[in-house]
């Protein structure tokens, strides 16, 4: 790389995004093109989160949120939801230890009573095992849908002023997100949604209210971190003005 091409990467990664959410599109797809069933797609896809994980550290993401099963993917085929659900449970019990040889801090977002029991005792001790890492704080949305985790929060913030927890006057922009399942979580800089689809599809819909959004081509099982760091380099050249008028 030549010496200005270096220092260019090296000032868009500094003032590269703090947490980045990912929308892993396009397993089927990849998997049609090879004339196989979709849930090869799935596997696919599976084992590029590795390596996009572990190039979350060197490139300063200190958050990743990455899209795993929407409330809306329960349409599918029997198949296809009961081999992603299987292949959420090897997913954890394989990638534990890497995870927390990496410090990965691992949680979990969405509606877990859909999801079996078997799986969620995963996610809980996932969840438990990594509490103490202080590296990539890795958030998996799992049975995820943005309207559904505004809808849960909004009936117990609801419950909390029925019992008298809470004043109707003290409800804002403030209190309401501590209510959401990310209430620990800062909002995404930036989301990535990959297979060229120019939607959001019910994701992080509260905190991306003022997120950059980067749609590539790629479907998920090719993207790589190379392609990753171009977009985070993209986005450090970017102007954030929240409403303001820039400098
Ligand atoms: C994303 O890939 C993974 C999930 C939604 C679980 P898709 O399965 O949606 O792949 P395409 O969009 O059909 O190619
Ligand atoms: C969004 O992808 C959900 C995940 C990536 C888990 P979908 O493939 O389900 O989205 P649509 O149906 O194309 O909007
Ligand atoms: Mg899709």
């Amino acid at each position: 790389m030549a010496d200005g091409a270096e220092k260019t990467l090296a000032k868009a990664i500094v003032g590269g995004p703090r947490h980045v959410a990912i929308i892993m599109d396009g397993n089927g797809r990849w998997a049609q093109a090879r004339g196989r069933p979709r849930l090869f797609g799935h596997h696919a896809g599976a084992r590029r989160v590795r390596d996009i994980v572990s190039s979350c550290p060197d490139l300063g993401v200190e958050y990743l949120t990455i899209f795993a099963f929407s409330t809306e993917n329960w349409k599918r085929t029997q198949t296809e939801v009961s081999g992603l659900m299987n292949l959420f449970r090897r997913y954890i019990m394989k990638e534990m230890q890497a995870l927390l040889r990496e410090n990965v801090r691992v949680r979990f977002i969405g509606d877990r009573p859909r999801l079996d029991e078997k799986l969620r005792d995963l996610m809980d001790e996932a969840e438990e095992f990594t509490r103490h890492c202080t590296g990539l704080n890795l958030t998996i949305a799992l049975n995820y849908g943005g309207r559904d985790e505004v809808s849960r929060a909004t009936k117990r913030l609801a419950q909390d002023v029925a019992a008298g927890r809470l004043s109707p006057d003290d409800v804002d922009e403030e209190t309401l997100p501590k209510y959401l399942d990310t209430c620990v979580l800062p909002d995404p800089d930036l989301v990535i949604r990959t297979s060229g689809e120019a939607r959001i599809s019910n994701f992080l819909l509260w905190q991306s209210a003022y997120a950059e959004y980067e749609f590539v081509d790629t479907l998920w099982p090719d993207f790589t971190p190379e392609i990753f760091t171009g977009l985070l380099c993209a986005y450090g050249a970017r102007d954030r003005r929240f409403g303001a008028v820039s400098a």
